[in-house]
């Protein structure tokens, strides 16, 4: 099955052609992460705006890419939720219209379960297996055993792992998002310099808390204020920060595993590209003796591919959605 999946829900207007939800024919990205750089966020009206201004020509792109036109494709798949309300409703609107002009299926997908499945389009695996997807809004812990079959294992109850990151990365005066630039630094850092808190470790949930962590580098800071941008703390400052997020993050994964008795995990979403946190990931499933699946960094961070593997499943179960669907906001698992 050739499919046109289409994702919006925060500052990406991405497109992409997938076959039988393995195969990427192409995979276009258009980021709008220089326009909101310059408000500290991103400001939900202007990513809406640029949505509407890019999802044509990104459609467009995708489909000559994979050198294909509409009558080849066998369904259109977009992100439906969770997202930014506004932002969510220019894929999906422009999904549905393309759906109904050229007579094709359309199948609403939820933006964690295209984060998911990201690695199965790189290899295949088997359920069931446990998830770690830790974006910028999610920091979740899923046992999945089969499409549309999730347990939660755990969760943040405050701040996501990727907005820890990109608000710490804002105390330290880097441009929005700064987690990448945290991970670049980290690198010429001593993860040992400062002993920052790691939150919940050894609450025995596998819940996550990442704000009282935030508070504990603010508090450093306001004691020992750095000097500039080039002041030689920075690095040492990133990578304890860093360490702090990934010792939180493999032992609460560390739990799950024993918790759910999965011999296969998966880490995904945007923090997933973190060096450190890919290379504590691997030591951990070589402790363990299991499996561990993390997607290539471009599918790691908000794309449109990865939509299409559940997609794909979906239509062919002949689960295709309404016209009518609505965008969610809120759209938990
Ligand atoms: O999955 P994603 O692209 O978008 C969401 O669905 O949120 O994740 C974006 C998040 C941002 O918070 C960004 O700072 C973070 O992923 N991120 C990183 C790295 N690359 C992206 N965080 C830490 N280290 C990185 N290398
Ligand atoms: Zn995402």
């Amino acid at each position: 099955m050739l499919l046109l999946a289409l994702e919006s829900s925060c500052d990406e207007t991405a497109a992409a052609v997938v076959r039988d939800g393995r195969t990427v024919l192409s995979s276009v990205v258009a980021s709008q992460i220089a326009v909101h750089a310059e408000y500290g966020g991103v400001v939900p009206e202007i990513a809406s705006r640029r949505h509407l201004e890019a999802v044509v020509p990104v459609v467009e792109q995708a489909l000559r890419q994979a050198g294909v036109w509409f009558p080849d494709l066998q369904g259109v798949a977009a992100t439906q939720g969770p997202g930014l309300a506004g932002a969510l409703l220019v894929g999906l609107s422009t999904a549905k219209a393309l759906a109904f002009a050229n007579r094709l299926p359309l199948v609403g997908v939820n933006h964690i379960e295209g984060h998911l499945f990201a690695s199965f389009l790189e290899r295949p695996v088997e359920f069931p297996f446990l998830a770690l997807v830790v974006s910028g809004g999610h920091s979740h812990l899923y046992r999945v055993d089969g499409f549309g079959r999730y347990l939660t294992l755990g969760q943040t109850i405050d701040d996501a792992a990727g907005e820890a990151f990109d608000k710490v990365a804002k105390l330290l005066g880097f441009p929005y998002p700064g987690g990448a630039l945290i991970d670049r630094l980290a690198v010429d850092g001593n993860p040992a310099a400062v002993r920052f808190p790691r939150p919940l470790l050894h609450d025995g949930s596998c819940n996550f808390s990442f704000s009282g962590l935030k508070t504990a580098v603010l508090t450093h800071l306001q004691k020992y204020p750095l000097s500039g941008p080039e002041d030689q703390r920075l690095p040492d400052i990133c990578a304890s920060f860093q360490a702090a997020v990934c010792d939180v993050l493999v032992a609460k994964t560390s739990a799950a595993l024993t918790d759910s008795g999965c011999s296969r995990l998966v880490v995904a979403g945007g923090v997933a590209c973190n060096s450190a946190l890919r290379r504590e990931m691997a030591r951990l499933a070589d402790a363990r003796g299991i499996e561990l699946h993390i997607p290539s960094p471009p599918l790691c961070a908000d794309n449109a591919a990865m939509l299409a593997v559940p997609a794909d499943y979906y239509l062919e179960q002949g689960m295709e959605s309404e016209l009518g669907l609505d965008a969610l906001a809120v759209w938990p698992l």
